[in-house]
């Protein structure tokens, strides 16, 4: 893919991976408008230099409306990023962790869902684009401490296969993200620290976008291993030592 001039639209580019890959795309040419519900963060944003638009992904009416602006401001958008996405830990013991899995497959799953729905139309109507799904490693090879979140990515997985299928003739690309533990805070570079840095991320991320043929997936180094664990026979031994984190849950100390 030629980063250098698209018309880009990073629903969930408010923090973390969105926010980082907003930069780089527009470092390298393209125009980007950024999404996500926290307004403070988006007139940020805004007075950065980006359009900026507000969006819900667990509401598809707001979808909608972002849909409506960012297509009247930007008629020749060609891509979108489906980013938005929650973690969130959960105790399957305890009944009260349906709310964070019903929470976690709304935004996760059925916003990406929702935000492709409100697109797909238009990238179809103008004879090609690009929809770029962000799975996870988790999505391939479950961290236990957050079953739904990983629910949510493998079926991120599946339903980019299935929209590809879909698409195929179209002209519209569909490229699954799939990155690996990305420290985007220095909280989280301390509480993981083999998180990979956001910054060395993002550059390898966008040094596989701009292969031609686009991949179907970016799969940076550190995720090639969850990634590939089932095929190479490392599945069973890798959940066990994730397993080990179960201790953290409060309901197992
Ligand atoms: N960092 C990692 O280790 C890692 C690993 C694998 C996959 N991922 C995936 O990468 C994506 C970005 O994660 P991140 O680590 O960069 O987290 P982050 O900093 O928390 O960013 C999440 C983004 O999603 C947006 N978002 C959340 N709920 C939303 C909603 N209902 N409607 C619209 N936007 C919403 C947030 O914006 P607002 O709060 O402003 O709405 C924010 O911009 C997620 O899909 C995550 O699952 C991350």
């Amino acid at each position: 893919m030629d980063i250098s001039k698209r018309t880009v639209f990073i629903v969930g580019a408010t923090s973390g991976i969105g926010h980082e890959l907003a930069r780089r795309f527009a470092a390298a040419g393209s125009t980007v408008i950024v999404g996500g519900r926290r307004t403070d963060l988006l007139g940020q944003l805004a007075a950065e230099g980006f359009a900026a638009v507000p969006v819900d992904v667990t509401d598809s009416g707001s979808i909608d409306r972002a849909r409506d602006t960012v297509l009247r401001g930007y008629p020749g958008l060609d891509t979108i990023v489906t980013m938005s996405g929650i973690m969130i830990p959960e105790d399957l013991r305890d009944p009260a962790h349906f709310g964070a899995a019903q929470q976690t497959i709304d935004t996760n799953l059925l916003g990406t869902i929702r935000a492709i729905d409100a697109f797909t139309p238009h990238l179809i109507g103008r004879g090609g684009g690009a929809i770029i799904t962000v799975s996870s490693g988790i999505g391939f090879l479950p961290f236990p401490v957050m079953p739904a979140y990983a629910a949510s990515k493998a079926g991120v997985h599946a339903y980019s296969e299935a929209l590809r299928a879909q698409l195929d003739g179209t002209g519209v690309e569909v490229c699954e993200l799939v990155p690996p533990a990305v420290a985007t805070t220095p909280e989280q570079a301390q509480l993981n620290p083999r998180a990979l840095k956001l910054s060395e991320f993002a550059t390898e991320v966008m040094d596989l976008l701009q292969a031609d043929p686009t991949p179907r997936e970016i799969l940076v180094k550190g995720v090639l291993m969850h990634r590939w664990a089932e095929r190479d026979g490392t599945y069973e031994e890798l959940v066990a030592q994730r397993s080990q984190a179960l201790a953290m849950l409060p309901g197992r100390r």
